[in-house]
């Protein structure tokens, strides 16, 4: 067997789960634990032919011994302070399993997924800052930067209504074709099939409609036709430019096009710019303020009303809690579970393999 053929080594290698291979690799393969099944068996098969026959045994050593041993059975992640075992006189190894912040309970598995579902249906009433960008939108120009799943659509649903029952029209745009078709469906509902059209690159439905859905590229584009006169768009009646995902302004590429879209918006419709993640928002503010007629109103703030947390999923199936705490919260620092670190230390001593150099 360890004088096996190329493509005899390749299946062998391909017919084995990844821990195994994580196995071999470790030692050998510099960062294996980034690399997909595929490229760390490339790697190895490209291992010179002195050193193919040493992996050759390993591989085939492995094979014999079968799976590592199961990790330690689990252990309630929970450790509060006072269940604290006692400190053993004798010297314990492995000290990752030592309880670093006795203070500060982790937080376990069930809290950490708990109240993720469906929310319990109640009457709904907007925050105070979507009612303040909707009243600022009379007449400014608006910048909501507020985290994700704030309700930023709410804002922009109200927007248009007001400019609709106010005659004027609407373009919402998006950076990508697949979120306009989206809320092509969800505006539709919302104002009627009628009231709502889309104009991408694949598609064009409806383009009188009162309400306008693009990709910010075709707005661009239309504006520029605009300045040359040759629009089928009624520019003079718009009154309302949405540009959502708008922290597309710093993309190296395509920030231009959102940079370009904002100057070449006529004078008498109203800027929205919504996004969950732009990180100057103050002084993307202050630069419409000074191209634009009407001052930029800036709405902007850091509460999660949908918790963001994070796990741990362990090669093995596990799921841990990433961190002690339960929520990530802005600005705030972290520690990582004692759970999560001690899945994590003993996948890495079962994938210790025999080391060899190259
Ligand atoms: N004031 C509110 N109270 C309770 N729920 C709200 C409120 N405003 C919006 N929502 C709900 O919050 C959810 C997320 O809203 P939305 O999709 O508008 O988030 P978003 O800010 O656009 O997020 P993203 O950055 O991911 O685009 C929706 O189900 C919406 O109905
Ligand atoms: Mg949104």
């Amino acid at each position: 067997m360890t004088n096996m053929t190329h493509d005899e080594l390749s299946r062998l290698l391909y017919a084995q789960p990844i821990r195994l291979l994580h196995r071999l690799a470790k030692g050998q393969v510099p960062r294996f634990f980034r690399m997909g099944k595929h490229r760390i068996i490339q790697t190895l098969l490209d291992f010179p032919p002195n050193h193919r026959a040493r992996l050759v045994a390993d591989l085939e050593a492995m094979i014999q011994e079968g799976p590592p041993p199961k990790p330690s059975a689990k252990r309630p992640a929970r450790l509060k302070a006072q269940e604290a075992p006692p400190k053993a006189k004798a010297p314990t190894p492995p000290t990752h399993r030592a309880i670093d912040h006795p203070l500060e309970p982790a937080t376990s598995i069930e809290e950490l997924l708990e109240g993720i579902g469906v929310p319990i249906a109640k009457i709904f009433k907007p925050d105070p800052w979507q009612e303040e960008a909707i009243a600022q939108l009379a007449t400014n120009d608006v910048i909501v930067s507020v985290p994700t799943g704030s309700g930023k659509t709410y804002v922009a649903i109200e927007a248009m209504r007001r400019a609709i029952e106010a005659d004027q029209t609407v373009i919402y745009t998006s950076p990508l074709k697949a979120l306009s078709n989206t809320k092509l469906t969800e505006f539709s509902q919302i104002f009627g099939a009628d009231q709502v059209g889309i104009l991408t690159g694949d598609r064009r439905y409806n383009p009188q409609a009162p309400i306008l859905i693009m990709t910010t590229e075709i707005l661009r584009n239309l504006l520029y036709d605009a300045a040359g006169g040759e629009i089928d768009l009624r520019i003079d009646t718009l009154g309302l430019v949405i540009l959502d995902e708008s922290q597309f302004i710093a993309d190296p590429e395509r920030g231009v096009v959102w940079e370009e879209t904002i100057i070449f918006c006529p004078s008498q419709s109203r800027l929205l710019l919504l996004s969950a993640s732009i990180g100057n928002p103050d002084e993307i503010a202050d630069w419409i303020t000074s191209i634009r007629t009407v001052p930029c109103h800036l709405i902007h703030h850091r509460n999660r009303s949908v918790p963001l947390r994070a796990a741990y999923l362990d090669p093995s199936g596990t799921l841990s809690p990433l961190f002690r705490t339960k929520d990530i919260t802005h600005g705030k620092g972290f520690t990582v579970h004692p759970e999560t670190k001690r899945l994590f230390t003993d996948y890495e001593h079962q994938t210790t393999g025999p080391r060899y150099r190259r």
